[in-house]
């Protein structure tokens, strides 16, 4: 009997997102295992590409040991060597902030894909790269641990550029309590060195 792959909190939040009738493209998939619970979920056509080859070999050994069939494996630069589809969810996952900005700055979106990104630092930078690019953040989730909390940002491109305010900058759509606190108590060591940021601790503390 084949193995059925199981996710983390984090990764399962990611696949909840996903719409189960469109092209997938795992961008910096490094293990694969997202693809490969995409797959044994019947997904019908995943890419999962990285640009260094060693993360691409453990997502060949991660099919392997599942047994999976039909990933297209892909050495890409972001979504340089991905081919194009109107349709297709693009998953942008556990890099840093700056990271996701700079792939998203060298690619042209189609209006029905979405993009589902989670950074792992320097969130504030990718929102108001995605508001300046002219992608609209539809949703955003929270995924919390007992050390740290994330933000999962679903977003489409919609071409209206826009500048984010800086409360948007710190915690976009999300609503998530443990969230909002987090990110207040960095906030806080922040604003002993930059007593700008007191207006924005501010307006954050009213939401919660
Ligand atoms: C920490 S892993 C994240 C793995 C997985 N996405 C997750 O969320 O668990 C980051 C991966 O992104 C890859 N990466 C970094 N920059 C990239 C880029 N510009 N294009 C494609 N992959 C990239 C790295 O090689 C690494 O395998």
């Amino acid at each position: 009997m084949k193995k059925s792959v199981i996710l983390d909190n984090r990764l399962m939040a990611i696949v909840r997102l996903i719409r189960p009738d469109v092209v997938v493209c795992d961008v910096g998939t490094d293990h694969a295992l997202l693809p490969c619970y995409l797959k044994q979920m019947g997904q019908k056509r995943v890419f999962a590409s990285d640009k260094n080859l060693n993360p691409l070999a453990a997502a060949r050994e991660t099919i392997q040991e599942y047994d999976i069939g039909g990933i297209e494996l892909v050495l890409s630069d972001g979504m340089d060597n991905i081919p194009f589809f109107d349709n297709m969810d693009i998953v942008i996952a556990g890099m840093g902030g700056e990271m996701i900005t700079e792939i998203l700055s060298r690619y042209s979106p189609h209006k029905n894909q979405r993009f589902i990104l989670q950074p792992m630092t320097r969130h504030y930078h990718l929102r108001s790269a995605l508001c300046s690019f002219g992608y609209e953040i539809i949703s955003e989730t929270a995924v919390n641990d007992n050390r740290k909390s994330y933000t999962i940002i679903y977003a489409k491109f919609t071409g209206i550029k826009s500048e984010a305010s800086d409360v948007f900058r710190y915690i976009g759509k999300q609503t998530d309590r443990q969230y909002i606190s987090f990110e207040l108590l960095k906030l806080e060591k922040m604003a002993n060195t930059d007593k700008s940021l007191l207006i924005t601790i501010d307006k954050i503390r009213e939401k919660i």
